[in-house]
């Protein structure tokens, strides 16, 4: 009896700790991570990082001169060496820690041990990020951030820069206008897409830059930002309209820069024009691109011809006259038809949300980053908001960005409105702000 009171009174509070804590690691992972799973991994990593380095193949022989050292001094056997560790640096969302390869090792060998490394050292993941020739940096993420996304406090912005979404690796995936000017984003209906969008404007909206969006369902997706855009075309008929003047602005610019050239020496963009003449960027958002390839009749096969032709033209030219793409679909492949593919070629950013078919990930990434097909392939619909985003680098990572709803975005761009630059050429395109409020005719 007395046995089995012993075992209660020290039982039930272990085991009521052990339910508190894994409780604690399913609801707040941030509150388990910096209490219990920090200090418990790092503790891990410290003690064991020898062992688990040779356990993983990831030690070298020693030097023969380290090797004489070591027989000289001490009767220990001459054991190989792991790669020399810094010091680990705890994040709030896991532990950080630099490498310097030992000789014959690259960046790969450690890659392909982290999900080795992840169990030794009880963590979620483990990635591994290249800082300079001969030296890694080991990243442990303590748990899924991509479940409860939300970005670190110093995220990278600045201008032409917008922290859009959280890296698998908790750090900040910037999508940043100036090294990487037009992007292509693909996803299935409700995978995230204009969410992504949603983040770009809001970003964008506080800094000197003209917002203009091509939003052929009818402005669902853009129109509530209109207070801080600076042209909306609404329908492909719109769009048609907008589009040349978009080319239009872009070679003035061009004789503005060439002009200059002549005058002041060499200037190949806008932004080696003096202060004062310095044109403002433009952002062109384009929601659903097949909307503007698609056509009914022949006489829209003109029409659709030409649109296709200034957004290539746009694509191709934009950048040095500050004219940046920002284009957004569900599907972008051959079948769009002509020009299709050699605008695709053009959009040097990749993001694929999740999509119903393998052919559809190809379209957005079989290109610059066949391995990220799968990882694409593999995202679930329970996780709108989650894609792959791929450069011509060919590096490629899974993102997620956080939760921002229509109004809090749209509230933002009202916020910033007075920002919104008035263009001469899109003036006639800059939607009209309607305050009142409208009321519904009865029985309609
Ligand atoms: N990062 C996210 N976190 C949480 N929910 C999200 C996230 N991204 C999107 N969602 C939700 O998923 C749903 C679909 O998002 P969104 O409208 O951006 O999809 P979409 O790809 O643009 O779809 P469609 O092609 O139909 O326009 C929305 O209800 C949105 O609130
Ligand atoms: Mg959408």
């Amino acid at each position: 009896m007395s046995d089995l009171v012993t075992l209660l009174s020290t039982g039930a509070p272990v085991a009521a700790a052990a339910g508190g804590a894994a409780l604690a690691r399913e609801r707040y992972p941030r509150l388990y991570w910096s209490t219990v799973g920090l200090p418990w991994s790092a503790t891990r990593l410290l003690t064991t990082y020898g062992s688990v380095m040779e356990a993983c193949g990831l030690t070298v022989p020693p030097s023969r001169l380290r090797a004489l050292a070591v027989r000289a001094t001490t009767r220990r056997e001459v054991r190989p060496v792991p790669p020399r560790r810094g010091l680990v640096r705890p994040t709030a969302t896991g532990l950080r820690v630099r490498l310097r390869l030992a000789p014959g090792q690259e960046v790969a060998d450690l890659a392909a041990a982290t999900e080795r490394l992840r169990h030794a050292w009880s963590v979620h993941a483990v990635h591994v990020a290249e800082v300079k020739p001969g030296v890694a940096e080991l990243r442990l993420v303590g748990f899924d951030v991509l479940n409860d996304v939300r970005m670190p406090k110093t995220s990278g912005d600045g201008f032409l820069r917008v922290p859009v979404a959280l890296r698998e690796d908790a750090t900040p995936f910037v999508r940043d206008y100036r090294t990487v000017p037009h992007q292509l984003t693909l996803g299935a209906t409700l995978s995230g897409k204009s969410m992504y969008l949603r983040h770009l404007v809001a970003g964008l909206a506080p800094q000197r830059v003209a917002l203009v969006g091509i939003d052929c369902k009818r402005g669902v997706e853009l129109a509530p930002f209109a207070p801080r855009l600076s042209a909306l075309a609404t329908d492909p008929a719109e769009a048609a309209e907008l589009l040349p003047a978009l080319v239009g602005l872009m070679e003035e610019r061009y004789d503005l820069i060439r002009a200059r050239q002549r005058d002041n020496g060499a200037t190949p963009d806008v932004w080696g024009l003096p202060e004062e003449e310095r044109r403002v960027p433009v952002v062109v958002f384009v929601d659903e691109v097949a909307e503007l390839f698609l056509t009914a009749t022949r006489k829209d096969e003109e029409r659709r011809d030409e649109l296709v032709t200034h957004l290539v033209r746009l694509a191709q030219l934009g950048r040095a006259a500050g004219i940046y793409l920002e284009v957004c679909g569900q599907r972008f492949g051959a079948e769009l038809g002509k020009g299709a593919t050699m605008l695709r070629a053009q959009l040097t950013g990749r993001v694929c949300h999740r999509v119903n078919d393998e052919a559809s990930a190809k379209m957005a990434l079989g290109d610059i980053a066949p391995e990220a097909v799968m990882a694409a392939c593999a995202i679930p619909a329970e996780r709108p908001g989650l894609a792959v985003a791929a450069d011509s680098s060919g590096r490629w990572a899974r993102i997620r960005t956080p939760y921002l709803s229509l109004t809090d975005a749209a509230t933002h761009c009202a916020i910033h409105a007075h920002r919104a630059p008035t263009l001469p050429a899109l003036a006639r395109f800059r939607p009209v702000v309607s305050t009142a409020v409208e009321s519904a005719p009865a029985g309609s």
